[in-house]
C-alpha cells in the first residue's frame, strides 16, 4: 500500500531524459481567443459558450482599488502544490471562504515556467465548466501571485481513492462521465489538460467533482505547429502517454490516455487483493525509467474481473498510437461518450448536474475540513512573505502583467461603496 500513499508530482522538467531529445514548453502562446469590448469599455465579452463574461479588475474598479491578501484571513493548509501552498482561506468582509493557491516567484523564474504560470491563470480566468475549478480573485505580491477559488471540500479523488481502496462500477462512471465533460470543454477551447490525476480531482460538498490544477496545460495547440502537435515533456510519470515518453508529439489524445486512472477506480468487485491495496496504474513501477519503458512498450493486461465495456473502453484509451485511441478523431469526447461502458448515462443530466452523485461526502459545511489530509491540516497556517529586500530589477522582471483579477460573480459581493473605500 505503500506506494500509492505518496502524492505524485509532475514533471515540469526533463530528469531522466529518455532517449529521444525534448524541448521544454517554456515559449508556448496564448491562445487567441476572441474578445470584444463594449462601448464603455468595461465588459470583455468571450465569443464562447464555455467562457463567461469576464471582467478585469483594471476594468471594473477604480485605479486605487485593490484586492490583496489582506482581504483575507489564512486559516488552514489544505493542500500542497509544485511552488507553494494552498489554504482555506476567508474572505474578510463578505466571510465567504475560499482555496487560496500561492505560487513562489523566484521557483517560477528558476525554473523558467513564467509564460506556463500565465497561462494556468489565463485558462482559469476564460473557462467556466461545472466541473472545472472556478477563479474568483487573482492577485500578486513582489513575490507571490495568488489565484482565490473555490474551496472544494469534499476531498481529492486520491484521498478517496486511498481511503476506500476501491470504487463501485457506478461510482467510477459517474466521475469518469464528468471528467469526460470537463475535458471536452477544453479541447473545445484548444486547451489540453496534461495532468490528469487523481490528487487534481476533487470533490465538491454534494459529490461531484472539478478539475484542478492547469499548471502544465497548454494553450492554442492548432497554432502550435501545422500538425497541431507540441514536443514538451511534461506530465505525471505514471499517466504519462507513449507519445510523450517518445518526444514523437503530442496533441489533445494525451488527456484520453490518462483517464487510465479508470483503471484504478475499476479495481471493483472481485479484484484481486494486492491490487486493491496498491491501487496502481497499469504500469506502476518503483523504478521510474522501467515504468516509462513499460508505458512504450509493455503488453497491457487487462484483467478477466473487468466487464467486456469496461475492458474495450481501456483497450480504446490505451492505444499507444494516439491517431487510433479512443477520442483522438475531431469528434474528441463524442467518441468516448458513445461507447457502451457510458450507455446508460444521460449526458445532458449530467452535464446539468442533475445526476445525483453516487457517493456524498460528509461535510458539515462550506468550512468544514475533514476530508483534507491532516498532513496538509498539521502544517502552520501561515503566508510567510519569501524576501525581505528584492532589488528594483528583480521587482521588475518579478512583474506578472495583467495578472490581477475579480470575477465578474465575485463583483456581485462587493458594493459600489466597498469598491470607492478601498
Ligand atoms: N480549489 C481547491 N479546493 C480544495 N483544495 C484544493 C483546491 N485547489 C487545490 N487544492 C489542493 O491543493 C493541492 C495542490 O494544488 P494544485 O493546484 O494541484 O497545485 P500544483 O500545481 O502544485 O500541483 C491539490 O492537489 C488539492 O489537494
Ligand atoms: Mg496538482
Amino acid at each position: 500500500m505503500g506506494n500509492v500513499c505518496q502524492n505524485k508530482s509532475a514533471y515540469q522538467q526533463v530528469v531522466d531524459k529518455p532517449s529521444n531529445s525534448f524541448k521544454f514548453d517554456n515559449l508556448g502562446q496564448s491562445q487567441k481567443f476572441k474578445k470584444r469590448q463594449s462601448e464603455d469599455n468595461q465588459e470583455i465579452l468571450c465569443e464562447n459558450e464555455n467562457l463567461s463574461l469576464a471582467l478585469t479588475t483594471e476594468n471594473i474598479l477604480s485605479p486605487n482599488t485593490k484586492i490583496c491578501q489582506d482581504d483575507f484571513k489564512i486559516i488552514k493548509v489544505i493542500g500542497r502544490g509544485t511552488f507553494g501552498k494552498v489554504f482555506m482561506v476567508q474572505k474578510k468582509d463578505s466571510s465567504e471562504i475560499y482555496a487560496m493557491k500561492v505560487l513562489k516567484k523566484s521557483q517560477i523564474h528558476a525554473r523558467n515556467l513564467r509564460v506556463k504560470t500565465k497561462s494556468e491563470r489565463e485558462i482559469l480566468e476564460k473557462i467556466r465548466n461545472p466541473f472545472i475549478v472556478d477563479l474568483f480573485f487573482a492577485f500578486q505580491t513582489e513575490d507571490k501571485l495568488y489565484f482565490i477559488m473555490d474551496f472544494l471540500n469534499g476531498g481529492e479523488l486520491f484521498y478517496h481513492l486511498r481511503k476506500d481502496l476501491k470504487f463501485s462500477e457506478k461510482r467510477a462512471k459517474f466521475y469518469a462521465a464528468e471528467i469526460i465533460c470537463a475535458l471536452e470543454c477544453l479541447h473545445s477551447n484548444d486547451i489540453v489538460y496534461r495532468d490528469l490525476k487523481p490528487e487534481n480531482i476533487i470533490l465538491d460538498c454534494e459529490g461531484h467533482l472539478k478539475i484542478t490544477d492547469f499548471g502544465l496545460s497548454k494553450q492554442g495547440l492548432q497554432n502550435q505547429s501545422e500538425e497541431g502537435k507540441t514536443y514538451s515533456f511534461c506530465g505525471t510519470p505514471e499517466y504519462l502517454a507513449p507519445e510523450i515518453i517518445t518526444g514523437q508529439g503530442h496533441d489533445k489524445s494525451v488527456d484520453w490516455w490518462s483517464l487510465v486512472i479508470l483503471y484504478r477506480f475499476n479495481n471493483f468487485q472481485g479484484a484481486l487483493i494486492f491490487e486493491m491495496l496498491s491501487g496502481r496504474p497499469p504500469h506502476y513501477q518503483k523504478n521510474r525509467k522501467q515504468m516509462m519503458s513499460d508505458i512504450v512498450e509493455k503488453r497491457i493486461e487487462m484483467k478477466p474481473y473487468f466487464s467486456v465495456e469496461a475492458k474495450s473502453l481501456l483497450q480504446g484509451l490505451l492505444e499507444r498510437d494516439p491517431s487510433k485511441r479512443l477520442g483522438s478523431s475531431d469528434s474528441d469526447a463524442k467518441d468516448l461518450k458513445r461507447h457502451p461502458w457510458f450507455a446508460k448515462i444521460n449526458w445532458d443530466k449530467l452535464k446539468a448536474k442533475k445526476i445525483e452523485p453516487p457517493f456524498k461526502p460528509i461535510v458539515s459545511g462550506p468550512s468544514d475540513t475533514r476530508n483534507i489530509d491532516k498532513m496538509f491540516l498539521n502544517e502552520p497556517a501561515k503566508d510567510t512573505p519569501q524576501h525581505q529586500d528584492l532589488s528594483p530589477n528583480t521587482k521588475k522582471i518579478n512583474h506578472f502583467d495583467q495578472f490581477t483579477y475579480v470575477a465578474n460573480n465575485a463583483t456581485n459581493n462587493l458594493t459600489t461603496s466597498e469598491i470607492s473605500k478601498k
